[in-house]
């Protein structure tokens, strides 16, 4: 037996979502409470697997945690320790790796277990945070069991430090080994997404002195020690885009709180394209599809292009839109594994290495599907919405990672959707 989430599909979905704090910029200023010599109060925490687990590894390695509500955290990181990591949580999450950034900063030395988390675009390399982090002065072995250790006998020194690639996690990596080193640290061809920019908030906040973040130079000043604070993390841009797709591909129309309507232009862009009405205020924005839907071509980017991880999400309105779509994947090497579960449900796509044709069908029909990792669940969970009778959803704990209380946000809207105990396949019932 195991939790599955079961749907029935073709209901349109009618009223509002709040949105909750943003996953990714979460994961990373967590660990980075461990710069802090006193308390950060962290408010908009969302509450997901992701998150708990990051707050358990702090927790795990001697910090202080305490929940004030249910989306405010304490994090007093003064005792914080770096001997006993707990090692096999960190393999649970993927962003455990900005824990090698906190720690060198703080304490000139960080032992990680290699990270897990989401696998969809099979290798997931870390060799660029490795590179700025050696740029910086530390010194990088890998032992036996997989884990990584990277070292800096006399502290971290500022260096210019030039991304090969555009990415998010090196990045961020850099920001936080390079906020306590001596002089200036510039990274070129930094990434610049929101969560960048929130953690480059929150640091600041804190006592450092960090610019430019949201472009692609970020300087790092260095400065002796961090002040605790308050700070809000920003809305979950990919959650809200992912209820976005879901209203766009089910019909209806939805409203969603707690949004900046800078961070969602990219998917309200794609929406109107696709025939629906998107209106926004200063922190709202009301998605409406009552006509028929239209193709269109996607091609995803590093921000301020459209985002990876809304691909899959939004590859669902293109299953039922008129004619062929394309959808070009730029910054993973394939994750478009998702589609083989949504021809179980009579998509028709045809998928050449990093582009997909989503030639457009009358409409889905339910089928058992599993969802393979946190986005392609909640693609499976809109195509079950949008389509024709009974869905059921295996492996949902990928999708837990990631989304507050997504089964109960949709009954809100109008979805029949709940979680189920069912047997797995090949077990009797
Ligand atoms: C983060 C997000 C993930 C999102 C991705 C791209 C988190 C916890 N996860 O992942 O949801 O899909 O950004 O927006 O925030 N690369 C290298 N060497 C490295 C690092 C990355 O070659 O050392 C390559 C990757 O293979 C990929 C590209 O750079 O092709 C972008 O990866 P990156 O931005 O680093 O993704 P993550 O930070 O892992």
């Amino acid at each position: 037996m195991s939790k599955k989430i079961m749907i029935q599909g073709g209901k349109p979905l009618n009223g509002e979502i709040n949105i909750s704090g943003a996953k990714n910029a979460a994961v990373a200023i967590i660990p980075a409470a461990i710069l802090v010599d006193g308390v950060c109060r962290l408010e908009n925490i969302p509450n997901i697997v992701d998150v708990m687990v990051q707050l358990d590894i702090v927790k795990g390695m001697g910090a202080g945690v305490r929940f004030l509500d249910p989306t405010t955290v304490e994090i007093d990181a003064t005792h914080i320790g770096t001997d006993d990591p707990p090692y096999e949580l960190m393999r649970k999450l993927r962003a455990s790796y900005y824990l090698m950034g906190a720690l060198l900063s703080r304490y000139n030395k960080a032992e990680v277990a290699m990270p897990g988390g989401c696998n969809f675009g099979g290798v997931r390399p870390i060799d660029l945070h490795i590179k700025g982090f050696e740029a910086l002065g530390a010194v990088t072995s890998i032992k036996e069991g997989g884990f990584v250790c990277v070292e800096a006998e006399n502290g971290l020194e500022g260096k210019t430090i030039f991304l090969d690639v555009v990415s998010v996690g090196a990045t961020m990596n850099i920001m936080l080994a390079a906020t306590l080193a001596k002089g200036t640290t510039t990274i070129e061809n930094a990434a610049k997404e929101p969560h960048i920019v929130d953690l480059a908030n929150f640091l600041n906040a804190m006592g450092a002195d960090i610019c430019g973040a949201g472009t692609d130079v970020i300087k790092i000043h260095g400065v002796e020690k961090l002040h605790g604070g308050t700070y809000s993390i920003i809305p979950d841009q990919i959650e809200a885009g992912t209820y976005m797709a879901a209203v766009a591909a089910t019909g209806g129309s939805l409203t969603l709180t707690n949004i900046i309507p800078k961070h969602l232009e990219c998917i309200s862009t794609k929406l109107i394209e696709m025939g629906a009405d998107v209106e926004y205020t200063d922190d709202t924005v009301r998605v409406t599809r009552t006509g028929p839907l239209h193709k269109c071509n996607i091609k995803t980017l590093p921000y301020p292009g459209f985002p990876t991880d809304m691909q899959p999400q939004m590859a669902i309105p293109l299953c039922l839109a008129d004619g062929a779509s394309v959808i070009t994947e730029g910054v993973w090497d394939s994750r478009f594994r998702y589609v083989d579960e949504l021809r179980k449900m009579g998509a028709d796509v045809h998928v050449d290495g990093k582009v997909a044709v989503f030639n457009g069908v009358p409409k889905l029909m339910g089928a058992p599907v599993t969802a393979y990792d946190l986005r392609a669940g909640a693609a499976m969970i809109i195509a079950g919405l949008a389509a024709h009778g009974e869905t059921v959803i295996s492996d949902t704990r990928h999708i837990e990672r990631g989304y507050d209380d997504i089964v109960g946000k949709l009954q809100s809207v109008g979805a029949q959707i709940e979680y189920v105990e069912m047997p797995d396949e090949g077990e009797q019932a």
